[in-house]
């Protein structure tokens, strides 16, 4: 029967899973903006690196472009949560466009470290994967101090001016693990490379890397929901490959799962990325659980209580609006 077809099989749900504090805050902030301004409200890049995120704004009446100059004069533009380049500030305002910066605190806060040290003369070599919106913004702010490190390996040929004034940054959405080994080969090579002043991969990612890699070695196969352009969400599939679960894919939906998926599996672990709503993953339970896989543990790796303020012009406005 249908008790015994299911025995044994589970699931490993992790936690802290799902929306960060900056994603959470990007999409109010486009909902809101939509809601005081009245739609169309422009969004210069996907907000938030998500399939379903962008088409669900979009349905209300969100316009998404690549760039400033596709937005009419005078019009509202949100700024995506990876952040931008000071230049992309200067276009806006040429446009006159009304901006509302949705830049995660966390990525400013690198924004902010790199423009100190580059004004310290330093040489910053930034960690991450090159063409990332996050990587183009941090870059932008200090263009001619900063050298770009995409891999442990590229760590062995890179190049600076000044190897005795050089600190080293990162993308805040890297493998903790990759990103360590890039940096110790960066050492053998350049001994005075000095940290930077705090963590610049954010609590967020480190979170959900930690929680895989207490399921991953009991996990025949690890589902990690988010769509191929969130870094954060593609780090989780590795990072489970990496700790041991036999088989790992990465999904937007839960009807691309593939039932071959699950031959001869008896535990599946699951999670999601930081740019993704909670309801996608619930889509996958219920695929799973009809498929016999319906006792689920949950593993926690740690406890999320973060949240940011929205932006300071959309308060004032929302304020002035009573
Ligand atoms: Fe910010 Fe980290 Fe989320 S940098 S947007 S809290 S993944």
């Amino acid at each position: 029967d249908q008790a015994a077809a299911a025995h044994g099989k589970r699931v490993l749900l992790a936690a802290p899973r799902g929306y960060c504090a900056g994603v959470d805050r990007a999409v109010v902030t486009v909902e809101k903006s939509l809601d005081l301004y009245g739609p169309p409200v422009y969004v210069r890049k996907q907000i938030v690196h998500n399939k379903h995120v962008v088409a669900t704004l979009e349905k209300r009446g969100a316009i998404f472009v690549d760039e400033t100059d596709e937005v009419p004069e005078g019009a509202t533009v949100v700024f995506s949560a990876h952040g931008i380049a000071p230049e992309v500030r200067e276009q806006a305002k040429a446009l006159s466009l009304k901006t509302i910066d949705a830049t995660c605190p966390l990525v400013t806060k690198v924004h902010r470290e790199a423009t100190r040290f580059a004004s310290d003369d330093y040489d910053i070599l930034l960690i991450g994967h090159e063409g990332h919106e996050e990587v183009v913004g941090t870059a932008g702010e200090a263009p001619d101090n900063i050298v770009l490190v995409q891999s442990p390996e590229h760590a062995d040929t890179v190049e600076v001016h000044h190897p005795d004034k050089l600190v080293w940054l990162s993308q805040t959405t890297l493998s903790v693990d990759e990103t360590m080994e890039t940096v110790r080969r960066l050492k053998q090579r350049f001994p005075n490379l000095e940290d930077p002043p705090s963590d610049d991969i954010c609590y967020a990612t480190q979170n959900r890397q930690h929680a895989v890699k207490q399921m991953a070695a009991r996990a025949d196969l690890m589902l990690v929901v988010g769509s191929r352009n969130s870094s954060n969400s593609v780090r989780l599939v590795e990072v489970a490959l990496e700790h041991g679960a036999r088989d790992g894919h990465l999904v937007d939906y839960a009807d691309e799962i593939e039932d071959s998926w699950l031959d001869g599996v008896t535990t599946v672990g699951v999670t999601s990325g930081a740019s993704v709503p909670e309801l996608l993953v619930r889509d996958v339970l219920a695929y799973l659980a009809e498929r016999g896989y319906a006792d689920v543990e949950t593993i926690t790796a740690a406890e999320e209580s973060l949240l940011f303020a929205l932006p300071t012009e959309l308060r004032r406005d929302l304020k002035a609006r009573g």
